[in-house]
């Protein structure tokens, strides 16, 4: 690839340099305060733009092929556990499982009371020398984040108006069904010229006639409820997304790939550009001002992420870069403490390859086996196929809350229940429920729940492990160095208690303060509005995208979250994606890095349409129309 370097020619037809240059020379005396300062080169960094910004040859363009997987093999088969010994080393990749010299004081190994003065979080002047030091006196902090007085800090939440700061869409009608829709799906009054035209699906009824809303039968369906979620303006949240506003191939952006991540609201863009610009610090909390900014704003983070699941204790509360890592944690430390050989750990069919691959790593290293709970056709488990897998061999459970590739909601609350009466351990995936549903880690009762922040509306490169206080306590540490240590020697180390235990180096600070802020956000707006408001658009994009000719929906469980999975006779899933997106419509097609369930429906790819409470019947209505065009546009 040739990179052309800048010249000062333009296309014709616009005006000359210097023509450009005067313009704006005028435009900004016209301003208040006038032609602004210049800015020296230094200030601008001072580096001259490289005239060769991409390695030569390289295309980074969107139609990049990945490399081809070794043809000899099926997919997956270079993962299967058919060889322990061909499995990764865990030993070799978690250095704290090794053993370590036993401290030569006689103090355990790892001292979880260490002292005050032990806790970076806890505010000691010194970490890690826990014999030396006298815990410091206890001085209340005279503010509830800096205790070095300050009164700077991010505006909280709580002073915030609740109002929408961005106002940069213009007024438009997004909402839930339209009334006329809604008469139409109800067969009151049919938008148009008639309500034959769209008459109400099966398992449509009309909870609550003449409010505009509707609701499906099912599980979900809650005739008492009220069907106007209080407070909940689909057109204010939308300002509060600029991207939303964004174009692509000249049309509005729709962004219905909220499975694979969501968008940020402003306060969180806010949050994190106040973090840089005002508390960007290590979190050494005594060091200085910043430092205990820092902290605060950190250790706030975690407090609110504790809320928001509902754990007991902050320090069940673990920050990692996301939910994969999560799970790899609990399967590296605690797996590897208390699966053995013969045992079992029992997976679902749903499961993301995150919560199957760390499991077959483990299973390899260990002589253990995975067993999987299976399906019924319309995506949900089958709890009485689970039930005859539990025996005194299986060790944990590892079931996601909510299917990426599906939506099907799963049962995870009885599903734990039956693995602790089955003596197991079990650990619930919500990458996809935290932002569709109330989670509380305790109803559910699950020893270990993660999470991701970039998934409900947070940064990426953040993330949580929830593990119960006592299993923490006797799981070794995963990766050794700075900030999880109490006290370290050449002979032997102490370790800090959980959750700085887990949390090596330096974490990722700023995008765990952001997630504080996402979860503000979706707090302010109700995750019972949010889950009322989603579970209605779902059933309307069902209704609409379900009698399409050559349309055939994979996951059709009675309770979903969010997720339309699809195939399209006579395309492939690229072709339907790609034309979503000449419309400005994206959508995820692909396995969704869930390949045992496309598999268990006959399928290698499905169209992945995935709302979120931004979405709106509009834009529905927009991905509606596509799918009716390639359907029949094409013989069958
Ligand atoms: N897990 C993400 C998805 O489902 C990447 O798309």
């Amino acid at each position: 690839m040739t990179i052309q370097t800048p010249t000062s020619e333009l296309p014709a037809g616009l005006p000359d340099l210097s023509e450009l240059t005067r313009l704006a020379g005028e435009f900004f005396s016209a301003l208040p305060g006038g032609l602004p300062k210049p800015t020296p080169p230094s200030a601008l960094g001072g580096v001259p733009a490289p005239a060769q910004l991409l390695p030569g040859g390289t295309s980074t363009g969107p139609l990049t092929q990945g490399p081809q997987l070794p043809g000899t093999l099926a997919p997956g088969a270079n993962l299967a556990p058919n060889n322990p010994q061909s499995g990764l080393s865990l030993v070799a990749s978690a250095p704290s499982l090794q053993p370590h010299a036993a401290a030569p004081n006689g103090l355990p190994d790892t001292p979880v009371l260490a002292g005050p003065a032990l806790d970076s979080r806890a505010g000691g002047p010194l970490l890690g020398v826990p014999e030396a030091l006298p815990a410091p006196a206890a001085q209340p902090p005279s503010t509830p984040y800096y205790f070095l007085g300050e009164s700077s800090g991010y505006p909280s939440t709580l002073k915030q108006p609740e109002v929408p700061r961005e106002d940069r869409v213009s007024a438009r009608s997004f909402g839930l069904p339209g009334a006329d829709d809604l008469r139409a799906l109800l067969g009151e009054n049919p938008r148009g010229t008639g309500g034959s035209q769209t008459p109400a699906p099966a398992g449509v009824s009309n909870a609550n006639s003449g409010s505009g809303y509707y609701f499906l039968s099912g599980p979900q369906a809650d005739a008492t409820r009220q069907p106007s979620p209080a407070g909940f303006d689909v057109n204010a949240v939308r300002r509060d997304f600029p991207i939303l506003q964004e174009r692509v191939n000249g049309k509005q952006l729709v962004w219905f790939d909220n499975a694979a991540t969501t968008h940020k609201p402003q306060s969180v863009i806010d949050r994190l550009a106040w973090f840089y610009a005002h508390e960007n610090s290590n979190i050494h909390r005594a060091a200085h001002a910043l430092a205990a900014r820092a902290t605060d704003a950190y250790e706030g983070a975690r407090e609110k992420v504790r809320a928001f699941l509902g754990a007991a204790s902050v320090d069940e509360v673990i920050f990692v870069r996301g939910a994969t890592e999560a799970i790899n944690l609990v399967a590296k430390t605690w797996g590897v403490q208390n699966v053995g050989a013969g045992d079992e750990i029992i997976v679902s069919n749903l499961e993301h390859h995150a919560n199957i691959v760390p499991w077959q790593q483990l299973a390899a290293e260990k002589g253990a086996r995975i067993r999987v709970i299976p399906v019924d056709d319309t995506g949900q488990v089958l709890l009485d196929e689970y039930r005859k897998l539990l025996n005194p061999r299986t060790r944990i459970v590892a079931v996601t809350q909510v299917s990426n590739a599906l939506g099907t909601v799963v049962p995870v609350r009885e599903i734990v229940a039956m693995a602790h009466a089955a003596g197991a351990r079990a650990l619930v995936d919500g990458a996809q429920s935290v932002s569709h549903l109330r989670v509380n880690v305790q109803e559910i009762g699950a020893d270990f729940f993660v999470f991701s922040g970039h998934k409900i509306f947070g940064p990426t490169g953040i993330g949580v492990v929830y593990g119960r206080r006592e299993l923490l306590d006797a799981m070794p540490p995963w990766q050794g160095g700075g900030n999880m240590i109490a006290d370290v020697t050449f002979e032997r180390t102490l370790f800090q208690p959980p959750p700085n235990k887990f949390e090596a180096g330096t974490g990722n600070i700023a995008d765990a303060v952001g997630l504080g802020a996402a979860l503000d956000y979706v707090q302010r707006i109700g995750l019972e509005n949010i889950a009322r408001y989603e579970h209605d658009l779902l059933a309307y994009a069902t209704h609409h995208l379900q009698p399409i000719p050559g349309v055939r929906l994979i996951g059709t469980a009675a309770d979903k979250a969010s997720v339309l999975s699809f195939v399209l006779k006579g395309y492939t899933t690229e072709e339907v994606g790609r034309a979503l997106n000449e419309e400005g419509i994206a959508v995820r097609s692909g396995h969704h890095c869930a390949q045992p369930i496309l598999r268990r429906f006959g399928v290698e790819a499905t169209v992945r349409p995935s709302l979120a409470f931004y979405n709106s019947c509009e834009e529905v209505d927009r991905f509606i129309q596509v799918v009716r065009r390639l359907s029949s546009g094409r013989a069958r």
